[in-house]
Protein backbone atom coordinates (compact mmCIF):
# COMPACT_ATOMS: atom_id res chain seq x y z
CA UNK A 1 0.00 0.00 0.00
CA UNK A 2 1.46 3.32 -0.99
CA UNK A 3 1.98 6.03 1.71
CA UNK A 4 -0.55 9.31 2.17
CA UNK A 5 -0.25 13.02 1.84
CA UNK A 6 -1.70 14.33 4.26
CA UNK A 7 -3.47 17.70 3.12
CA UNK A 8 -2.96 20.65 5.84
CA UNK A 9 -4.76 23.57 4.77
CA UNK A 10 -4.07 26.83 6.17
CA UNK A 11 -6.15 29.34 4.03
CA UNK A 12 -8.00 30.46 6.72
CA UNK A 13 -4.74 31.41 8.91
CA UNK A 14 -1.58 32.09 6.37
CA UNK A 15 -3.84 32.76 3.70
CA UNK A 16 -5.75 35.21 5.76
CA UNK A 17 -2.48 36.92 6.65
CA UNK A 18 -2.64 38.49 3.39
CA UNK A 19 -3.10 42.56 3.94
CA UNK A 20 -7.15 42.83 2.19
CA UNK A 21 -7.75 39.26 2.55
CA UNK A 22 -9.19 39.10 6.40
CA UNK A 23 -12.82 36.83 6.78
CA UNK A 24 -15.42 37.00 9.17
CA UNK A 25 -16.07 33.96 11.10
CA UNK A 26 -19.14 33.45 9.15
CA UNK A 27 -17.06 33.38 5.78
CA UNK A 28 -14.30 31.50 7.35
CA UNK A 29 -17.32 28.86 8.78
CA UNK A 30 -18.29 28.45 5.17
CA UNK A 31 -14.91 28.26 3.46
CA UNK A 32 -14.11 25.59 6.25
CA UNK A 33 -17.08 23.70 5.33
CA UNK A 34 -16.08 23.79 1.92
CA UNK A 35 -12.60 21.80 2.50
CA UNK A 36 -14.10 19.42 4.93
CA UNK A 37 -16.42 18.57 1.47
CA UNK A 38 -12.87 18.29 -0.74
CA UNK A 39 -11.23 16.20 2.33
CA UNK A 40 -8.32 17.95 3.23
CA UNK A 41 -6.95 16.53 6.83
CA UNK A 42 -5.88 19.33 8.76
CA UNK A 43 -7.50 22.71 8.58
CA UNK A 44 -5.73 25.75 10.18
CA UNK A 45 -8.88 27.60 11.17
CA UNK A 46 -6.88 30.40 12.54
CA UNK A 47 -4.23 31.69 15.34
CA UNK A 48 -7.23 32.10 18.27
CA UNK A 49 -4.74 34.45 20.68
CA UNK A 50 -4.38 36.87 17.67
CA UNK A 51 -7.70 38.68 18.18
CA UNK A 52 -11.42 37.96 19.92
CA UNK A 53 -12.23 37.55 15.98
CA UNK A 54 -10.10 34.68 15.61
CA UNK A 55 -10.83 32.53 18.64
CA UNK A 56 -14.14 32.83 17.84
CA UNK A 57 -13.31 32.01 14.32
CA UNK A 58 -11.89 28.77 15.74
CA UNK A 59 -14.27 27.85 18.51
CA UNK A 60 -17.11 27.79 15.40
CA UNK A 61 -15.38 26.27 12.86
CA UNK A 62 -13.90 23.35 15.96
CA UNK A 63 -17.80 23.16 17.04
CA UNK A 64 -19.16 22.51 13.38
CA UNK A 65 -16.93 20.84 11.40
CA UNK A 66 -16.50 17.44 12.29
CA UNK A 67 -14.59 15.34 9.71
CA UNK A 68 -11.28 16.78 9.82
CA UNK A 69 -8.52 17.73 12.51
CA UNK A 70 -8.85 21.18 13.34
CA UNK A 71 -6.13 23.08 14.74
CA UNK A 72 -5.13 26.45 15.46
CA UNK A 73 -1.46 28.56 15.82
CA UNK A 74 -0.17 29.71 18.48
CA UNK A 75 3.32 31.40 19.59
CA UNK A 76 4.86 29.41 21.93
CA UNK A 77 3.90 30.92 25.42
CA UNK A 78 1.37 29.51 27.65
CA UNK A 79 -0.92 32.15 26.79
CA UNK A 80 -1.67 31.45 23.19
CA UNK A 81 -1.28 28.01 24.05
CA UNK A 82 -4.20 28.25 26.63
CA UNK A 83 -6.18 30.34 24.15
CA UNK A 84 -5.73 27.85 21.37
CA UNK A 85 -6.88 24.80 23.71
CA UNK A 86 -10.08 26.40 24.53
CA UNK A 87 -10.77 27.36 21.01
CA UNK A 88 -10.09 24.28 20.07
CA UNK A 89 -12.33 22.50 22.86
CA UNK A 90 -15.39 21.58 21.11
CA UNK A 91 -13.34 19.82 17.45
CA UNK A 92 -13.85 15.87 17.41
CA UNK A 93 -9.73 16.19 16.83
CA UNK A 94 -8.05 18.85 17.61
CA UNK A 95 -4.37 20.04 16.91
CA UNK A 96 -2.29 23.00 18.68
CA UNK A 97 0.18 24.36 16.18
CA UNK A 98 2.67 26.32 18.26
CA UNK A 99 5.91 28.10 16.49
CA UNK A 100 9.29 29.44 17.07
CA UNK A 101 11.84 31.88 14.97
CA UNK A 102 15.29 29.62 14.66
CA UNK A 103 17.15 31.57 12.34
CA UNK A 104 19.87 33.50 13.85
CA UNK A 105 18.49 36.94 12.27
CA UNK A 106 14.97 36.02 13.75
CA UNK A 107 16.39 34.91 17.20
CA UNK A 108 18.90 37.92 17.22
CA UNK A 109 16.79 40.83 15.50
CA UNK A 110 13.08 40.02 16.17
CA UNK A 111 12.79 37.96 19.43
CA UNK A 112 15.96 39.52 21.06
CA UNK A 113 16.93 36.23 22.73
CA UNK A 114 19.86 33.44 22.53
CA UNK A 115 19.56 30.27 20.81
CA UNK A 116 19.72 28.57 24.27
CA UNK A 117 16.66 30.59 25.35
CA UNK A 118 14.63 29.95 21.99
CA UNK A 119 15.42 26.20 22.21
CA UNK A 120 14.33 25.41 26.16
CA UNK A 121 11.19 28.07 25.06
CA UNK A 122 10.30 26.00 22.44
CA UNK A 123 10.47 22.86 24.67
CA UNK A 124 8.62 24.19 27.37
CA UNK A 125 6.20 25.15 24.86
CA UNK A 126 5.75 22.14 23.21
CA UNK A 127 5.20 20.03 26.93
CA UNK A 128 2.71 22.39 27.69
CA UNK A 129 0.29 21.66 24.86
CA UNK A 130 0.93 18.13 25.19
CA UNK A 131 -0.77 18.39 28.31
CA UNK A 132 -4.31 19.95 26.60
CA UNK A 133 -4.07 17.55 23.46
CA UNK A 134 -2.55 15.04 22.23
CA UNK A 135 -1.77 16.43 18.66
CA UNK A 136 0.82 18.79 18.43
CA UNK A 137 2.82 20.67 15.47
CA UNK A 138 5.97 22.40 15.91
CA UNK A 139 7.10 25.02 13.57
CA UNK A 140 10.96 26.31 13.84
CA UNK A 141 9.92 29.61 12.25
CA UNK A 142 12.08 30.51 8.84
CA UNK A 143 13.74 27.19 9.67
CA UNK A 144 15.24 26.90 6.46
CA UNK A 145 17.08 29.87 6.82
CA UNK A 146 17.67 28.18 10.18
CA UNK A 147 21.41 26.97 11.30
CA UNK A 148 21.46 23.12 10.58
CA UNK A 149 23.43 21.99 13.91
CA UNK A 150 20.99 24.24 15.81
CA UNK A 151 17.66 23.36 14.26
CA UNK A 152 18.44 19.54 14.61
CA UNK A 153 19.05 20.16 18.48
CA UNK A 154 15.85 22.12 18.54
CA UNK A 155 13.94 19.41 16.91
CA UNK A 156 15.35 16.16 18.91
CA UNK A 157 13.87 18.41 21.69
CA UNK A 158 10.44 18.98 21.06
CA UNK A 159 9.94 15.36 19.59
CA UNK A 160 11.46 14.36 22.62
CA UNK A 161 8.67 16.47 24.25
CA UNK A 162 6.30 14.82 22.62
CA UNK A 163 5.39 17.23 19.34
CA UNK A 164 3.65 14.61 16.64
CA UNK A 165 4.33 16.75 13.74
CA UNK A 166 7.65 18.43 12.59
CA UNK A 167 6.63 21.43 10.03
CA UNK A 168 9.88 23.23 8.22
CA UNK A 169 9.09 26.82 7.10
CA UNK A 170 10.78 28.28 4.28
CA UNK A 171 9.18 31.69 5.70
CA UNK A 172 10.16 34.24 3.11
CA UNK A 173 10.36 31.74 0.25
CA UNK A 174 13.92 31.71 -0.30
CA UNK A 175 14.33 27.77 -0.75
CA UNK A 176 14.82 26.27 -4.38
CA UNK A 177 13.75 22.29 -5.01
CA UNK A 178 16.77 20.58 -5.14
CA UNK A 179 18.18 22.46 -1.57
CA UNK A 180 15.14 22.05 0.20
CA UNK A 181 14.47 18.94 -0.38
CA UNK A 182 17.41 17.69 0.40
CA UNK A 183 17.50 19.88 3.88
CA UNK A 184 14.14 18.20 5.12
CA UNK A 185 16.00 14.78 4.10
CA UNK A 186 18.88 15.89 6.34
CA UNK A 187 17.20 16.55 9.41
CA UNK A 188 15.08 13.43 8.98
CA UNK A 189 18.17 11.51 8.85
CA UNK A 190 20.23 13.32 11.34
CA UNK A 191 17.60 13.78 14.42
CA UNK A 192 17.99 10.80 16.38
CA UNK A 193 14.36 10.50 17.02
CA UNK A 194 12.76 11.73 13.64
CA UNK A 195 10.94 8.52 12.93
CA UNK A 196 8.43 9.65 15.79
CA UNK A 197 6.68 12.75 13.91
CA UNK A 198 5.28 13.17 10.87
CA UNK A 199 7.49 15.89 8.94
CA UNK A 200 5.89 18.57 6.85
CA UNK A 201 6.86 21.37 4.22
CA UNK A 202 5.79 25.22 4.40
CA UNK A 203 7.08 27.02 1.73
CA UNK A 204 5.98 30.45 0.58
CA UNK A 205 6.06 31.35 -2.92
CA UNK A 206 8.08 34.62 -3.38
CA UNK A 207 10.47 33.15 -5.61
CA UNK A 208 7.32 31.47 -7.54
CA UNK A 209 8.73 27.88 -6.18
CA UNK A 210 6.26 27.00 -2.96
CA UNK A 211 4.97 24.15 -4.99
CA UNK A 212 8.15 22.94 -7.05
CA UNK A 213 9.68 23.31 -3.24
CA UNK A 214 7.21 21.68 -1.17
CA UNK A 215 7.01 18.84 -3.97
CA UNK A 216 10.92 18.23 -3.60
CA UNK A 217 10.46 18.25 0.21
CA UNK A 218 7.88 14.88 -0.32
CA UNK A 219 9.69 13.36 -2.87
CA UNK A 220 13.68 14.31 -2.08
CA UNK A 221 13.11 14.62 2.07
CA UNK A 222 10.48 12.20 2.57
CA UNK A 223 7.81 14.66 3.77
CA UNK A 224 4.52 13.31 4.50
CA UNK A 225 2.42 16.77 4.74
CA UNK A 226 2.29 19.58 2.92
CA UNK A 227 0.82 22.96 4.10
CA UNK A 228 -1.14 25.05 1.62
CA UNK A 229 -3.55 26.97 0.42
CA UNK A 230 -6.41 26.97 -1.74
CA UNK A 231 -5.55 29.75 -4.66
CA UNK A 232 -1.78 30.16 -3.37
CA UNK A 233 -3.77 32.85 -1.10
CA UNK A 234 -0.90 34.17 1.60
CA UNK A 235 1.12 37.47 2.34
CA UNK A 236 3.18 38.43 -0.26
CA UNK A 237 3.69 35.97 -3.26
CA UNK A 238 1.17 33.55 -1.32
CA UNK A 239 1.96 30.05 -0.08
CA UNK A 240 2.20 26.76 -1.74
CA UNK A 241 -1.09 26.23 -4.00
CA UNK A 242 -3.25 23.11 -2.44
CA UNK A 243 -5.09 22.53 -6.08
CA UNK A 244 -1.58 22.53 -8.08
CA UNK A 245 -0.03 20.42 -5.17
CA UNK A 246 -3.03 17.98 -5.14
CA UNK A 247 -3.27 17.54 -8.42
CA UNK A 248 0.25 16.50 -9.35
CA UNK A 249 0.68 14.12 -6.59
CA UNK A 250 -2.44 12.68 -8.50
CA UNK A 251 -1.59 13.14 -12.01
CA UNK A 252 2.14 11.96 -11.34
CA UNK A 253 1.29 9.11 -8.94
CA UNK A 254 3.44 7.28 -11.30
CA UNK A 255 6.18 9.27 -10.26
CA UNK A 256 5.15 10.76 -6.40
CA UNK A 257 3.84 7.13 -5.43
CA UNK A 258 1.11 8.65 -2.80
CA UNK A 259 -2.29 8.68 -1.55
CA UNK A 260 -4.50 11.37 -1.12
CA UNK A 261 -7.99 11.86 0.38
CA UNK A 262 -8.88 14.78 -1.32
CA UNK A 263 -12.18 14.67 -3.41
CA UNK A 264 -10.94 17.02 -6.14
CA UNK A 265 -14.17 17.32 -7.62
CA UNK A 266 -14.76 20.18 -5.38
CA UNK A 267 -11.49 21.86 -6.22
CA UNK A 268 -13.22 24.71 -8.70
CA UNK A 269 -15.88 25.18 -6.24
CA UNK A 270 -12.98 26.24 -3.10
CA UNK A 271 -11.19 28.07 -5.42
CA UNK A 272 -14.09 30.51 -6.46
CA UNK A 273 -14.98 30.64 -2.85
CA UNK A 274 -12.04 32.22 -1.62
CA UNK A 275 -11.32 34.61 -4.27
CA UNK A 276 -14.82 35.74 -4.31
CA UNK A 277 -14.13 36.35 -0.53
CA UNK A 278 -10.93 37.53 -0.44
CA UNK A 279 -11.39 39.91 -3.89
CA UNK A 280 -8.36 37.95 -5.00
CA UNK A 281 -9.24 37.47 -8.38
CA UNK A 282 -7.36 34.02 -9.95
CA UNK A 283 -5.57 34.83 -12.85
CA UNK A 284 -6.59 33.35 -16.11
CA UNK A 285 -3.96 31.03 -16.93
CA UNK A 286 -2.99 29.84 -13.30
CA UNK A 287 -3.29 26.00 -13.11
CA UNK A 288 -6.06 23.89 -12.58
CA UNK A 289 -8.16 26.68 -11.91
CA UNK A 290 -8.05 29.70 -13.78
CA UNK A 291 -10.29 30.24 -16.85
CA UNK A 292 -8.12 29.28 -19.55
CA UNK A 293 -6.31 25.73 -17.98
CA UNK A 294 -8.27 24.02 -19.59
CA UNK A 295 -9.05 26.06 -22.91
CA UNK A 296 -7.57 24.83 -26.22
CA UNK A 297 -7.17 28.27 -28.42
CA UNK A 298 -5.25 26.78 -31.17
CA UNK A 299 -6.39 25.28 -33.97
CA UNK A 300 -4.26 22.37 -33.67
CA UNK A 301 -4.93 21.63 -29.88
CA UNK A 302 -8.75 21.74 -30.59
CA UNK A 303 -8.45 19.41 -33.57
CA UNK A 304 -6.23 17.29 -31.36
CA UNK A 305 -8.28 17.36 -28.46
CA UNK A 306 -11.17 16.46 -30.65
CA UNK A 307 -9.74 13.19 -31.93
CA UNK A 308 -8.38 12.14 -28.48
CA UNK A 309 -8.34 14.48 -25.69
CA UNK A 310 -5.18 13.51 -24.16
CA UNK A 311 -2.76 14.33 -26.83
CA UNK A 312 -3.11 18.01 -25.00
CA UNK A 313 -5.08 17.41 -21.63
CA UNK A 314 -3.34 15.55 -18.89
CA UNK A 315 -6.05 15.82 -16.33
CA UNK A 316 -9.61 15.97 -16.97
CA UNK A 317 -11.62 19.14 -16.40
CA UNK A 318 -14.57 17.59 -14.66
CA UNK A 319 -12.31 15.69 -11.86
CA UNK A 320 -11.69 18.88 -10.67
CA UNK A 321 -14.98 20.58 -10.97
CA UNK A 322 -15.34 22.00 -13.99
CA UNK A 323 -18.82 20.56 -15.49
CA UNK A 324 -18.87 17.83 -18.30
CA UNK A 325 -22.35 19.37 -19.54
CA UNK A 326 -21.87 22.27 -21.04
CA UNK A 327 -25.38 22.85 -21.48
CA UNK A 328 -26.12 26.49 -20.04
CA UNK A 329 -29.04 27.11 -17.99
CA UNK A 330 -31.71 29.82 -18.84
CA UNK A 331 -35.06 31.10 -17.98
CA UNK A 332 -36.89 27.99 -18.73
CA UNK A 333 -34.59 25.72 -16.47
CA UNK A 334 -36.29 24.70 -13.49
CA UNK A 335 -35.54 24.08 -9.74
CA UNK A 336 -34.26 20.69 -9.87
CA UNK A 337 -31.47 21.40 -13.27
CA UNK A 338 -30.79 24.34 -11.14
CA UNK A 339 -29.98 22.04 -8.05
CA UNK A 340 -28.83 19.42 -10.04
CA UNK A 341 -25.91 22.10 -11.40
CA UNK A 342 -25.09 23.13 -8.12
CA UNK A 343 -24.22 19.53 -7.55
CA UNK A 344 -22.13 18.73 -10.87
CA UNK A 345 -20.18 22.04 -9.40
CA UNK A 346 -19.40 20.84 -6.22
CA UNK A 347 -21.51 23.32 -4.28
CA UNK A 348 -23.77 22.28 -1.42
CA UNK A 349 -25.95 24.72 -0.21
CA UNK A 350 -26.38 25.17 3.84
CA UNK A 351 -30.44 24.25 3.50
CA UNK A 352 -33.59 23.75 1.48
CA UNK A 353 -33.93 27.42 2.27
CA UNK A 354 -30.49 28.37 0.99
CA UNK A 355 -30.99 26.53 -2.61
CA UNK A 356 -35.22 28.76 -2.83
CA UNK A 357 -33.36 31.96 -2.26
CA UNK A 358 -30.19 31.20 -4.98
CA UNK A 359 -32.89 30.05 -7.44
CA UNK A 360 -34.73 33.04 -6.90
CA UNK A 361 -31.99 35.11 -7.67
CA UNK A 362 -30.94 32.96 -10.26
CA UNK A 363 -34.92 33.02 -12.06
CA UNK A 364 -33.85 37.36 -11.51
CA UNK A 365 -30.56 36.86 -13.41
CA UNK A 366 -32.00 34.90 -16.38
CA UNK A 367 -34.55 37.51 -16.53
CA UNK A 368 -31.76 39.94 -17.49
CA UNK A 369 -29.40 37.78 -19.70
CA UNK A 370 -30.66 34.86 -22.08
CA UNK A 371 -27.42 32.13 -20.93
CA UNK A 372 -26.58 31.50 -17.66
CA UNK A 373 -23.35 29.98 -17.04
CA UNK A 374 -21.35 27.66 -14.49
CA UNK A 375 -19.46 30.85 -13.90
CA UNK A 376 -22.58 32.98 -13.00
CA UNK A 377 -24.19 30.02 -10.92
CA UNK A 378 -20.82 30.46 -9.04
CA UNK A 379 -20.74 33.96 -8.64
CA UNK A 380 -24.51 33.94 -7.98
CA UNK A 381 -24.28 31.16 -4.74
CA UNK A 382 -21.00 33.23 -3.25
CA UNK A 383 -22.87 36.80 -3.64
CA UNK A 384 -22.94 37.71 -0.28
CA UNK A 385 -27.03 38.69 -0.47
CA UNK A 386 -27.91 35.12 -1.38
CA UNK A 387 -25.22 33.99 1.49
CA UNK A 388 -25.93 36.19 4.21
CA UNK A 389 -29.75 37.20 4.58
CA UNK A 390 -29.98 39.49 7.43
CA UNK A 391 -26.82 42.30 6.94
CA UNK A 392 -27.06 45.88 7.91
CA UNK A 393 -26.83 47.58 4.13
CA UNK A 394 -28.71 45.81 0.82
CA UNK A 395 -29.15 47.23 -2.44
CA UNK A 396 -32.78 48.11 -3.66
CA UNK A 397 -32.18 49.67 -7.10
CA UNK A 398 -30.53 52.59 -8.52
CA UNK A 399 -31.00 54.92 -11.75
CA UNK A 400 -28.14 56.57 -13.42
CA UNK A 401 -27.41 59.10 -16.06
CA UNK A 402 -24.33 59.46 -18.19
CA UNK A 403 -24.04 61.15 -21.38
CA UNK A 404 -20.80 62.81 -23.11
CA UNK A 405 -19.97 66.44 -21.92
CA UNK A 406 -21.81 65.62 -18.60
CA UNK A 407 -21.33 65.12 -15.02
CA UNK A 408 -22.72 61.63 -14.70
CA UNK A 409 -25.52 61.78 -11.65
CA UNK A 410 -26.93 58.68 -9.68
CA UNK A 411 -29.87 58.27 -7.65
CA UNK A 412 -29.75 54.86 -5.37
CA UNK A 413 -32.30 53.42 -3.01
CA UNK A 414 -30.67 50.83 -0.14
CA UNK A 415 -31.66 50.06 3.44
CA UNK A 416 -29.85 50.11 6.14
CA UNK A 417 -31.17 47.85 9.05
CA UNK A 418 -34.43 46.93 6.87
CA UNK A 419 -35.44 50.76 6.02
CA UNK A 420 -34.95 51.84 2.79
CA UNK A 421 -32.77 54.88 2.39
CA UNK A 422 -32.50 57.06 -1.06
CA UNK A 423 -29.28 59.27 -1.56
CA UNK A 424 -27.75 60.64 -5.05
CA UNK A 425 -24.71 62.38 -5.97
CA UNK A 426 -22.91 63.31 -9.45
CA UNK A 427 -19.21 61.91 -9.62
CA UNK A 428 -16.71 61.68 -12.27
CA UNK A 429 -18.37 58.47 -13.51
CA UNK A 430 -21.50 56.29 -13.51
CA UNK A 431 -19.34 54.11 -10.93
CA UNK A 432 -17.80 57.25 -8.63
CA UNK A 433 -21.10 58.81 -8.56
CA UNK A 434 -23.11 55.84 -7.33
CA UNK A 435 -20.26 55.15 -4.56
CA UNK A 436 -20.47 58.95 -3.42
CA UNK A 437 -24.23 58.77 -2.66
CA UNK A 438 -23.49 56.05 -1.02
CA UNK A 439 -21.02 57.61 1.29
CA UNK A 440 -23.23 60.84 1.53
CA UNK A 441 -25.67 58.85 3.29
CA UNK A 442 -23.69 56.33 5.18
CA UNK A 443 -20.44 58.69 6.06
CA UNK A 444 -18.27 55.48 7.00
CA UNK A 445 -15.19 57.84 6.31
CA UNK A 446 -13.49 54.20 4.70
CA UNK A 447 -11.04 54.86 2.01
CA UNK A 448 -11.11 52.52 -0.90
CA UNK A 449 -7.69 50.68 -1.38
CA UNK A 450 -8.88 48.67 -4.43
CA UNK A 451 -11.91 48.33 -6.94
CA UNK A 452 -11.49 45.95 -9.49
CA UNK A 453 -13.99 44.74 -12.18
CA UNK A 454 -13.70 41.27 -13.48
CA UNK A 455 -16.16 39.73 -16.70
CA UNK A 456 -17.58 36.56 -15.33
CA UNK A 457 -17.49 34.55 -18.50
CA UNK A 458 -15.84 36.72 -21.13
CA UNK A 459 -18.39 38.76 -22.79
CA UNK A 460 -20.71 42.09 -23.01
CA UNK A 461 -23.43 39.85 -22.39
CA UNK A 462 -21.31 38.34 -19.29
CA UNK A 463 -22.06 39.62 -15.56
CA UNK A 464 -19.77 42.19 -14.10
CA UNK A 465 -17.83 40.76 -10.52
CA UNK A 466 -16.63 43.87 -8.78
CA UNK A 467 -14.23 43.60 -5.72
CA UNK A 468 -13.65 46.77 -3.66
CA UNK A 469 -11.39 47.07 -0.67
CA UNK A 470 -12.36 49.31 1.76
CA UNK A 471 -9.65 50.79 4.58
CA UNK A 472 -10.74 52.17 8.02
CA UNK A 473 -8.69 53.04 11.16
CA UNK A 474 -5.70 50.39 10.34
CA UNK A 475 -9.00 47.63 9.30
CA UNK A 476 -9.11 46.08 5.71
CA UNK A 477 -12.33 44.68 4.34
CA UNK A 478 -13.06 43.55 0.63
CA UNK A 479 -16.67 43.24 -0.75
CA UNK A 480 -17.45 41.57 -3.64
CA UNK A 481 -20.95 42.29 -5.60
CA UNK A 482 -22.05 40.07 -9.65
CA UNK A 483 -24.96 41.58 -11.66
CA UNK A 484 -24.87 42.27 -15.84
CA UNK A 485 -24.95 46.52 -14.68
CA UNK A 486 -21.05 46.92 -13.43
CA UNK A 487 -22.49 50.09 -11.93
CA UNK A 488 -25.04 47.70 -9.57
CA UNK A 489 -22.12 45.65 -9.40
CA UNK A 490 -20.30 48.01 -7.83
CA UNK A 491 -23.16 49.52 -5.45
CA UNK A 492 -23.48 45.61 -4.01
CA UNK A 493 -19.71 45.68 -3.49
CA UNK A 494 -19.57 49.05 -1.64
CA UNK A 495 -22.30 47.88 0.39
CA UNK A 496 -21.09 44.44 0.96
CA UNK A 497 -17.63 46.30 2.35
CA UNK A 498 -19.36 48.30 4.55
CA UNK A 499 -21.26 45.89 6.00
CA UNK A 500 -17.86 43.77 6.92
CA UNK A 501 -16.00 46.79 8.31
CA UNK A 502 -19.01 46.79 11.06
CA UNK A 503 -18.25 44.08 12.74
CA UNK A 504 -14.20 43.36 12.74
CA UNK A 505 -11.09 43.31 15.52
CA UNK A 506 -7.51 44.03 15.62
CA UNK A 507 -5.27 41.31 15.54
CA UNK A 508 -1.70 40.33 16.77
CA UNK A 509 0.85 39.20 13.42
CA UNK A 510 2.16 35.56 13.45
CA UNK A 511 5.56 36.86 12.13
CA UNK A 512 6.12 39.82 14.10
O1 LIG B 1 5.72 30.85 7.22
C1 LIG B 1 5.82 30.56 8.42
O2 LIG B 1 6.90 30.49 9.00
C2 LIG B 1 4.60 30.32 9.16
C3 LIG B 1 4.75 29.74 10.52
C4 LIG B 1 4.04 30.55 11.54
C5 LIG B 1 4.36 28.30 10.51
O3 LIG B 1 3.51 30.52 8.66
ZN1 LIG C 1 3.71 30.74 6.46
Amino acid sequence: MADKLIIFDTTLRDGEQSPGASMTKDEKLRIARQLERLKVDVIEAGFAASSNGDFEAVKLIANEIKDATICSLSRANDRDISRAAEALRGANRARIHTFIATSALHMEKKLRMTPEQVLEQAKLSVRFARNLVADVEFSPEDGYRSDVDFLCRVLEAVIHEGATTINVPDTVGYAVPELYGNFIKTLRERVPNSDKAIWSVHCHNDLGMAVANSLAGVKIGGARQVECTINGLGERAGNCSLEEVVMAVKTRRDYFGLDLDIDTHHILAASRMVSQTTGFVVQPNKAVVGANAFAHASGIHQDGVLKARDTYEIMRAEDVGWSANKIVLGKLSGRNAFKQRLVDLGVQMDSEASVNTAFAHFKELADRKSEIFDEDILALVSDESVAHEAEKYAFVSLSQRSETGERPHAAIVFTVDGVEVKSDSDGNGPVDATLKAIEARVRSGAEMVLYSVNAISGSTESQGEVTVRLQNSGRVVNGVGADPDIVVASAKAYLAALNKLQGQSDRVAAQG
